[in-house]
């Protein structure tokens, strides 16, 4: 590989908003008072750096049947409502993912992709891969230009997007293993959209921060009436969206990839130079795979396989800390360490090993084998840093800052749970709305080594097993994941937004529950790390780190680099009694349950 550009990693996130529950609040347990009981390991105090901005011992939203937790209030709300009327997590979930789409547009999507674990308490589980792919026309060098510099058409504009597979992911994982028809699960969503709803704080400044990239792309929107963004306290109303949505509930997927959606998309396509055809609509098929099942110290995870790189890079550094048999103190030099080498080894691995399965060979029982993950741990030297040089000579350094993505986690009575991830990439995706049709198109042809050997926009370089090829879908780092406790019940369901970030911040989260024992709250309060192995360096929340820890990170020779705000997770854990939901305290959200 031959690498040019300078990485900056994404600085995911920027906005602190409230975050709604709508069970009852529920105080952290302490040590003392949360006993052992089936299945649920007990809870410790958690202790954070000294000024850290989310101190440990807040509550999270307890209830005792069902939960559903997303960036929108809204849309959780939508769960909980089909789960009451006696659908199940996935019926919950499918009408959660629709109305994302109307209430948290930067993100939510029908015009992106993404993906589901499921896991049902008979015992099934799956992992639906509804990931956008190449258009049929798309070709290798397709963002490059003739001086060989690589553009920012894969980012933004028409020829960013790759066939969208939410609507088509959406229907399989409510065919599969749901029981309402889709016109009822989506009839929440469509009300959202037809008769509107309030906008929040947090939605008014992302589309505020999102106005003029989007009207540099898209002439009229409902999201910038006269080209400004509608403020906090206006109501969003979409009647397109509300349309194409009851087009897809009265005729199934169907309607979006052959009727007049797809002919709205397609002319939208043709408006500004992209290549999505009506073939491409066509052909578009989601893929029901097998969920990765890996171990963690006695707990077992359900995550998910390639297209997406989050299930094998988690499960490759938790394997590598599997390795030792203590666990450093959470917060510790040598945790900073540990964890920070475990996720430099697993990325190196992910940034060249990994692509869509149909097209490349990807070594899984190597990577995720724990011989693999003791050969790796013993490359950790105990008092240094070992540079990514050292360790993959073939690789090296990027540029260019992202936004956005959205995770939702849904459980029910019976303990069913779905973990969905859903992006259009960027916030806002690539900035073109489908006139008529009333949704944002997808900039995920950027997820593609658009140039082998060198950064894409989260800095990740990756290599040949991830180049364009018409078909293709394009390596993902998104990690939806389901934790089974050692009685195989569900623990967690967890995922999260924010690039490469993803991967090693929830995996973070199942370290908190399962080595530090600390509660959901604390767990996603706890300040974050990110490693990549591209750039070199360890990143970390501001006034997340102890100085002294700093110190001596820095004399083991790490790179240390700070960001205000580290990854956006939502997440749903088990405790006694029912469930505990907590949206992303760094962001807004809600979690809502019964
Ligand atoms: O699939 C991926 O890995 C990226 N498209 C995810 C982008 C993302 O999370 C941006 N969010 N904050």
């Amino acid at each position: 590989m031959s690498l040019s550009k300078v990485v900056t990693l994404p600085l995911s996130l920027v906005l602190f908003g409230a975050c709604v529950g709508a069970g009852a609040p529920r105080a952290t347990p302490t040590a003392s008072a949360s006993a052992e009981s089936a299945g649920e390991p007990a809870r410790e105090s958690a202790r954070f750096p000294d000024g850290w901005r989310l101190p440990a011992g807040a509550s999270s939203t307890f209830a005792s049947q069902a939960m559903a937790v997303s960036n929108s209030s809204h849309a959780s709300a939508a769960a909980a409502e089909i789960m009451k009327a006696g659908g199940n997590a996935v019926d919950a979930a499918v009408a959660l993912g629709f109305a994302l789409a109307v209430t948290w547009p930067e993100a939510g999507n029908i015009g992106g992709g993404g993906y589901s674990i499921v896991h049902m308490a008979d015992g099934r589980s799956a992992a639906i891969d509804y990931r956008e792919v190449a258009p049929l026309a798309a070709t290798r060098n397709m963002y490059v230009d003739a001086n060989g510099k690589v553009t920012d058409r894969s980012i933004e504009g028409h020829l960013a997007s790759g066939v969208p597979g939410a609507v088509a992911g959406l229907n399989m994982l409510l065919e599969k293993y749901g029981t309402m028809p889709l016109s009822r699960v989506m009839q929440p969503a469509i009300t959202l959209a037809r008769e509107g709803f309030v906008i929040d704080t947090a939605l008014a400044g992302s589309m505020s921060r999102a106005a003029t990239m989007v009207s540099r792309n898209s002439s009229v929107t409902p999201y910038f009436p006269n080209g400004k963004a509608l403020p906090a306290g206006a109501r969003l109303v979409q009647p397109d969206l509300a349309r194409t949505l009851q087009a897809i509930a009265d005729n199934g997927a169907k309607a979006f990839y052959e009727g007049w959606v797809a002919d709205s998309l397609v002319a939208e396509q043709k408006r500004g130079g992209g290549v999505i055809t009506r073939a491409d609509l066509k052909a578009y098929t989601p893929v029901s795979r097998n969920a990765i099942a890996s171990t963690y110290r006695g707990y077992r995870l359900l995550a998910m396989p390639p297209s997406s790189s989050g299930g094998v890079t988690m499960t490759e550094a938790l394997n590598i800390l599997e390795q030792y048999s203590t666990v450093p103190a959470y917060g510790s030099t040598r945790w900073f360490h540990l964890v920070g080498s475990a996720f430099q080894r697993a990325f190196i691995d992910r940034n060249s090993k990994l692509g869509d399965p149909a097209f490349v060979k990807v070594p899984m029982e190597q990577l995720t084998s724990k011989a693999y993950a003791k050969s790796l741990a013993a490359t950790i030297a105990d008092t240094r840093v070992t540079s990514t040089k050292a360790l993959e000579p073939l690789m090296q350094q990027p540029v260019r800052e992202p936004e956005h993505t959205t995770h939702y986690s849904v459980v029910d009575a019976k303990g069913n749970a779905v973990s969905t991830t859903t992006t259009l990439n960027n916030s806002w995706g690539s900035g073109v709305f489908v006139r008529g049709a009333g949704f944002m198109l997808n900039d995920e042809m950027d997820d593609f080594a658009v140039q082998p050997g060198t950064a894409n926009m989260y800095g990740l370089v990756q290599g040949e097993a991830n180049a364009i090829q018409p078909g293709k879908r394009m390596l993902s780092a998104m990690s939806p994941t389901i934790v089974l406790d050692k009685s195989g019940q569900v623990l967690l369901v967890v995922g999260a937004a924010g690039g490469p970030t993803i991967i090693t911040g929830t995996t973070q989260v199942i370290l908190n529950v399962i080595d530090h024992h600390m509660s959901l709250a604390d767990a996603m309060r706890a300040p974050r790390v990110h490693h990549q192995a591209l750039p070199d360096s360890l990143t970390y929340e501001d006034g997340g780190i102890r100085p002294a820890v700093l110190d001596s990170l820095t004399k083991m020779g790490y790179a240390m680099r700070k960001l205000r705000v580290l990854v956006n997770i939502n997440a749903i854990m088990r405790v006694k009694g029912g469930w505990e939901g907590m949206p992303e305290p760094r962001r807004s959200g809600g979690a809502v349950g019964y």
